[in-house]
């Protein structure tokens, strides 16, 4: 592990990548498994297909590509990364997926772990990953976002299976003297933590005579719909709103509003609230659906390879998902114009 100036206060985004799931499922498709129709999808999300891995294609196939796309956009090589951040609900390995990735990149000099905080993943990993730059103890890190929903998804359940889909995205940070993370604000409310989950078994199994346990597994994802959305029509635009006033800085002047990829509605419901013009809200969800951890990432790397957004533009990004947890971060794209 590589250590940084001690008087480095600044982390500058210079780097994005990404990866796709190998199968593209369309909104016709699930209408032939769940009574849906691709208008009903298309008008209450804005998704029209959505990417769901192969059974071969692992989440740290997933993580590693777009990791190793993060890189060479960077001009890094692997073994000057000091820290490999992955934002994953859906591990191939309870124990820790990161290292996986660490392992496939080649980054011998970078520790490795898991962030879990669903859809919320990647906004807490970045701010995570720039703390240790911020301090002096790092140089370098790579956060990736990647989740493979589909995994955990009630594919017969009308109500949830439409949303979600699998993907993978990076960003790699520096620690630097200009600093392009102007500010941020994490929130988390476990006590309204039930409206989203993707819970253990409730099993109850004998181990030995007077001794039982519980075995482990998960159930699918179980949601309740209008309540996410009501929590996330409220919460982002506040915390948004909030990190503005703390930065002192106006709506007008951000170049690109860069939102967890949940529904259309949301994203126009928050655009709205700010009087964000609809080109400056960047979108993929009519692709790629709901890919948790992965969608902020995913977007943003999209974004800077067909070149919207470019080096020194203004992003107000925020993250929102099940835990409950939501946040904020204000952000310079500083990558390559
Ligand atoms: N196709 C057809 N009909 C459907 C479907 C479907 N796929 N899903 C639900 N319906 C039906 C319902 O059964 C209901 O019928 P009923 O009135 O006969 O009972 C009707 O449509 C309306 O259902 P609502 O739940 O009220 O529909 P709503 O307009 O709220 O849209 C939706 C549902 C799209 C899920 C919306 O609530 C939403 O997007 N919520 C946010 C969900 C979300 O973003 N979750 C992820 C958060 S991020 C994370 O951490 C993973």
């Amino acid at each position: 592990m590589a250590g940084a100036s001690p008087h480095s206060r600044g982390v500058a985004l210079i780097g994005s990548g990404s990866a796709q799931a190998a199968q593209v499922i369309s909104n016709n498709q699930l209408g032939l498994r769940v009574d849906t129709s691709d208008e009903w999808i298309q008008s209450r999300t804005g998704i029209s297909t959505r990417r769901v891995s192969s059974p071969d294609q692992r989440l740290s196939d997933l993580a590693s590509d777009a990791g190793r796309s993060a890189l060479a956009m960077a001009g890094w090589s692997a073994e000057s990364l000091d820290l490999v951040l992955l934002a994953t609900s859906t591990p191939d390995d309870l124990f820790g997926t990161a290292p996986a990735v660490q392992a496939a990149l080649g980054a011998t000099n970078a520790v490795a772990f898991d962030l879990t905080a669903a859809c919320s993943g990647f906004l807490f990993s970045l701010v995570t990953a720039a703390q240790y730059l911020r301090t002096g103890s790092m140089r370098r890190a790579l956060v990736i976002g990647a989740d493979q929903l589909s995994r955990f998804v009630d594919w017969d359940d009308r109500r949830s299976c439409v949303l979600f889909g699998d993907g993978a995205g990076a960003v790699a940070i520096e620690a630097a003297d200009d600093d392009g993370l102007l500010g941020f604000l994490l929130r988390s409310d476990g006590s309204r933590g039930g409206v989203l989950n993707l819970p253990a078994l409730d099993s109850d199994e004998v181990l030995a005579a007077d001794a039982r346990h519980r075995q482990g597994g998960y159930r699918p994802i179980e949601m309740n719909g209008q309540e996410v959305y009501k929590f996330a029509v409220r919460e982002v635009p506040a915390v948004l709103q909030d990190l503005l006033e703390r930065c002192a800085v106006g709506p007008e002047s951000i170049d690109w509003l860069l939102l967890h990829q949940a529904n259309q509605r949301i994203l126009d419901a928050v655009a709205d609230r700010f009087a964000i013009p609809r080109p400056k809200v960047l979108s993929n969800l009519a692709h790629y659906g709901n890919t948790s951890a992965a969608t902020i990432p995913l977007v943003l790397d999209e974004a800077v390879r067909d070149g919207r957004v470019r080096s020194g533009h203004l992003l107000a990004s925020s993250g929102f998902g099940a835990g409950l947890s939501w946040g904020a971060a204000l952000f310079r794209w500083q990558g390559p114009a």
